[in-house]
């Protein structure tokens, strides 16, 4: 017999998204919202992953074999491959699969007893526990970071990184001044990460930086000055709002449509205010979620050109979009601060982020404004990132990522009503918020019941009028079922008749 979780079929929602609903069994997907069929039926993970061997699973990593079963056990768990009730094979028949002692199997076994993972129903075996009620839990969904789908994966992966750097370097090299923009190894490392963004990289217009945010600061010290203008969408990342607060720069928002930002605006708001630069969040957006198709940024790229402005392209998360679309940096190089950060994709904690700039002299002046205000940035910790760059761990931890990021948004787009989810893609989920919440509200009320999450005003440049919308990032819950948790208690706050209490 065909479980209903075994057989899913794919179908649109009307925010255009793809999710995947229950079926019958027999290929047949229930309507949406039918009185059979509750929206809410218990999110399940794609087949292919539920199925993935946890056995297999054990077999590909190193450490005592007890160890490794109840690690790969409990890595499988949190992922949503294998559900409460599971039944695991006998451990005699385990040991055989794995070629080891029964021993070994039991001892594993007590291990996955204590940690709460299974539990042992005499004669008809051990099966996996009901998850442990998480009172008092408290899920942050207010921060983008991508998730860690394996902690063990993650710490081993650091120390052979560290161990290889700290062998190959000479230390007292790594413990000196470095004032440029990166160190041969640094800048190859930068161009191997590049490349499938932006096809060509120039050497000479590469800056490394620690992260992001460092990046966009250097950027506006170098092209501007006291009081001038930055074009920008009317919602945006609130890093570049703290940077233009502290550097006395005003925001001007510039007007969009379902695309993204207009060109034609953007003609237009450029020449009215004479304004050079224009900060961009192209794919995935934080906090829309929105990704400009190609012709917008092609539309865009002219317009730039014509202009003769200049694009702080920010991209942190190309590589989560599905078929993410060119770079306004390939489409027009002279005119685009291309900015990749590490931290949406492997993590905040490396601090590393490769600016492809304009020209050789951007480069430059971009590189004084750094030495003006950090003097260099960590040449142990680049040497790290560059070391897991080029020795490809960086790019597996980044298939690893995607994947669980891709399931996640996925989570989001099957559990959050239509109604409320207007987008999600990346590492987060743009919300409308109904009458009578207002976001402050929401906020007030959902930290109230342990959930973080981030209203929208935290993303508006203070010209613009307060749109009502919550984003909320996916990539924080430890894992899966504790995310599923924590959306279904969103939607069923904003669904709710009650009245906000907090506002009554
Ligand atoms: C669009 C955007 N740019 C930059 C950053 C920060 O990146 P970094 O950690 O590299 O400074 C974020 C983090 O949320 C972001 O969403």
């Amino acid at each position: 017999m065909t479980s209903p979780m075994a057989a899913r079929v794919a179908v649109t929602n009307s925010n255009g998204g793809r999710l995947s609903q229950p079926t019958d069994g027999c290929g047949q997907a229930p309507a949406v919202g039918s009185n059979d069929t509750p929206r809410h039926a218990p999110y399940m993970p794609r087949p292919d992953v539920a199925a993935r061997s946890w056995v297999q699973d054990v077999l590909a990593h190193n450490g005592p074999i007890y160890l490794r079963i109840v690690n790969s056990l409990e890595r499988t768990v949190r992922r949503g491959g294998l559900a409460p009730g599971h039944r695991l094979p006998s451990q005699r028949a385990l040991a055989q699969q794995l070629g080891v002692d029964l021993t070994t199997v039991t001892r594993a076994f007590d291990e996955a007893r204590k940690r709460g993972l299974i539990e042992a129903r005499g004669p008809q075996g051990s099966f996996i526990a009901p998850p442990k009620a998480g009172f008092d839990q408290r899920v942050d969904l207010s921060m983008n970071l991508p998730p860690v789908p394996d902690a063990d994966g993650l710490a081993e992966m650091l120390r052979r990184g560290a161990a290889a750097v700290l062998t190959r370097s000479n230390a007292p090299n790594l413990m000196t001044y470095h004032l440029g923009g990166g160190n041969p190894t640094d800048r190859h490392a930068a161009v191997r990460w590049m490349q499938p963004m932006l096809g060509a990289v120039h050497d000479a217009c590469l800056v490394l930086t620690e992260g992001a945010q460092v990046a966009l600061a250097a950027i506006l010290v170098s092209q501007g000055r006291d009081g001038d203008a930055i074009l920008c969408d009317t919602l945006v990342y609130p890093g570049l709002l703290q940077a233009a607060a502290a550097l006395g720069r005003r925001l001007l928002p510039v007007d969009s449509d379902e695309h993204g930002m207009c060109p034609e605006a953007l003609a237009r708001q450029a020449r009215d205010s004479g304004s050079r630069l224009v900060y961009l969040n192209p794919t995935c957006q934080n906090p829309t979620a929105l990704t400009l198709p190609l012709q917008r940024r092609q539309a865009l790229a002219r317009v730039l050109e014509r202009e003769d402005l200049l694009a702080l392209e920010d991209d942190p998360y190309w590589h989560l979009a599905e078929d993410a679309p060119t770079p306004l940096a390939a489409l027009a190089p002279d005119h685009v601060f291309y900015i990749a950060t590490l931290s949406k994709v492997i993590s905040p904690g490396l601090r590393t982020a490769f600016v492809h700039c304009p020209s050789a002299a951007h480069a430059e002046a971009m590189t004084a404004a750094l030495r003006a205000t950090r003097l260099m940035g960590h040449p142990l910790v680049s040497a790290l990132a560059s070391q897991l760059l080029l020795d490809g761990s960086a790019q597996a931890l980044l298939a690893q990522v995607r994947s669980e990021a891709r399931e996640r948004t996925r989570m989001a787009r099957y559990l959050l009503a239509p109604s409320l989810l207007v987008r999600a893609e990346g590492l987060h989920a743009w919300c409308r918020v109904p009458s009578p919440w207002t976001d402050a509200a929401l906020v007030r009320t959902a930290q109230l019941q342990g959930l973080a999450i981030a209203p929208s005003s935290a993303f508006c440049p203070p010209s613009v009028v307060h749109q009502q919308g919550v984003r909320l990032s996916l990539g924080l819950a430890t894992d899966r079922r504790q995310l599923e948790s924590a959306l279904r208690r969103i939607d069923r706050l904003l669904l709710s008749d009650a009245l906000p209490a907090i506002e009554r």
